[in-house]
């Protein structure tokens, strides 16, 4: 199950150690960690980090006790998250190595939108579903079909003819394709609607929660880290993303929506 060389080539790049350090990514760090603390058995408990990449949740959550192995299929990520002190290994989504009901909590906040067709993202759930012990939880990551047009506005890439094209083709079939390989517009994907990625973790067999806005409206501000270094000012944004983040006229309205499942 060879990962297609356009996606290994946007993560070669180097990107993934700091890209939730600052601005949205830092936005939806937070707010994935909030959600996630809320859900999480206490430690110690076995979690598969599933497209875990360099190891930005995996090493904090095996600082708080949670015993914690990454599966990541980009040999440079398992590196890094190796050297930032995580466990982790090579491998795919679709076919993990772990046992049969063998962890209490599979993270998958990565995969899902790398595998393109519907047929492959719920055969990584029915993975997800396999190595989890009943009552297991499963944490699903999507993006939003709309975030290419909100990013576009933002970073002003829509300018750029060539984008606007990908967003459009994105906003048809869900699919986002960059020809360009520009090294800023990001790879190979697909991009759910809110109700999309529910269906398809119910369909592999979960009980599912959500879809919940991650950034939800925190999404558009051009100046988040200011919001967020003032203690202030960050539980105003905090409590305005919780007030809506499950509301289904908004789900579609965040760059990553999060769908929970218990097996
Ligand atoms: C944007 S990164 C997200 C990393 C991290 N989980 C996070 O939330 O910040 C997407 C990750 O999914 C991984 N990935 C892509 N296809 C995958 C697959 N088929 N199986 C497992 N992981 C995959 C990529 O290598 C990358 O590390």
């Amino acid at each position: 199950m060879p990962l297609e060389p356009e996606i290994a080539a946007y993560y070669e790049q180097d990107r993934e150690r700091d890209r939730l350090s600052s601005g949205t990514g830092r936005l939806e760090f937070l707010r994935t960690w909030e959600l996630l603390s809320a859900r999480l058995p206490d430690p110690p408990a076995t979690i598969l980090d599933v497209g875990g990449a360099a190891g930005v949740y995996a090493v904090p959550l095996a600082e708080r006790g949670y015993e914690v192995r990454l599966v990541d299929p980009v040999p440079l990520l398992v590196e890094q998250a190796r050297a930032a002190g995580a466990d982790a290994i090579v491998g795919d989504a679709r076919a993990l190595a772990a046992g049969h009901a063998s962890v209490d909590v599979v993270l998958m906040l990565g995969p899902l939108y790398h595998l393109t067709e519907r047929p492959e993202r719920v055969a990584a759930l029915r993975e997800a579903a396999r190595v989890l012990r009943p009552g297991g939880l499963l944490a699903a990551v999507g993006i939003s079909r709309f975030a290419p047009t909100c990013d576009g506005l933002v970073e002003g890439f829509l300018h750029d003819p060539e984008f606007e094209a990908i967003v459009e083709r994105g906003l048809a079939d869900g699919q986002h394709r960059n020809p360009t390989a520009h090294p800023r517009w990001f790879t190979t994907a697909y991009l759910h609607r809110p109700d999309d990625l529910r269906d398809e973790v119910a369909e592999a067999g979960f009980e599912t929660e959500g879809p919940i806005a991650v950034e939800g409206p925190g999404q558009f501000l051009a100046d988040v880290d200011d919001w967020l270094d003032d203690p202030a000012r960050r539980e105003v944004l905090l409590r305005a993303i919780r007030r809506v983040e499950s509301d289904p006229s908004f789900a579609g309205a965040t760059g990553h929506m999060l769908v929970f499942g218990r097996a």
